[in-house]
């Protein structure tokens, strides 16, 4: 049997409110049907144990934790992700859209949290070799804008209880990366209209398509 063709693996980022779970879910929609398989997940979680993980993270009865225990944390429920679901699934063919992923750990906790990109490199080294994102869409949006999104939206959880200095914090380094690597990277004003947003993303995915 041939073996098939490695998938594509493709992340929405950006800080609380940016629209990432919104527009994942309309790219979602208009690709489903074309016959190639997709599988769509999201960070932290994606698993079981990942969920688990995922309400201590965010549980904001939890209050503060060391911002090292955060991070192993979050790679502790990513290296479950990796191997139980987003490999396999590359492996087998599969594009994998993902709601969140590394650059969310380089954002929040490498520059929010100021543990520095180094520590978070050496996680992802170490459980990813080289596996990375093929696409990264990163919407951008003033740290006050999203938050304003996310808390219209209901009850706050522990990250959403920052305040705005570590969302801009988040918000610099997504950008940063961005510049870094415009190869694997599209940044998308988040703070237009839902369906301006929308047409954004076609037109990046369009373009990407086209270059494969
Ligand atoms: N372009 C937009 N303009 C106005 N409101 C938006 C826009 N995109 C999303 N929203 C709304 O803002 C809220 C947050 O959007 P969404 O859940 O997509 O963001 P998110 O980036 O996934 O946030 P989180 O990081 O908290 O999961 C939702 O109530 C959504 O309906
Ligand atoms: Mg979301």
């Amino acid at each position: 049997m041939p073996v098939p063709a490695r998938g594509r693996f493709i992340t929405f980022e950006g800080i609380e409110g940016a629209g990432k779970s919104t527009q994942l879910e309309r790219l979602t929609d208009r690709i489903r049907g074309t016959g190639q398989e997709l599988f769509v997940t999201r960070e932290p979680g994606g698993t079981p144990l990942g969920e688990r993980l995922r309400g201590l993270l965010l549980d904001p009865a939890i209050g503060t934790m060391a911002a090292e225990t955060e991070l192993l944390l979050i790679f502790a429920a990513r290296a479950e992700h990796l191997r139980a679901c987003i490999e396999p699934a590359l492996t087998r063919g599969a594009w994998v859209l993902c709601d969140r992923f590394t650059d969310a750990s380089f954002a929040y906790q490498g520059a929010g949290r100021r543990l520095g990109a180094d520590k978070v490199a050496v996680l992802e080294d170490w459980l990813q070799g080289d596996l990375r994102p093929d696409l990264v869409f990163v919407f951008d949006v003033p740290a006050r804008l999203g938050l304003e999104r996310a808390v219209n939206r209901g009850k706050r959880d522990r990250m959403e209880s920052e305040d705005l200095a570590f969302f801009e914090r988040a918000r610099a380094a997504y950008l940063e990366r961005a510049r870094e690597q415009p190869q694997r990277y599209r940044v998308i004003d988040g703070s237009a209209d839902v369906e301006a947003v929308a047409a954004a993303v076609d037109c990046v995915w369009s373009e990407w398509l086209a270059r494969l």
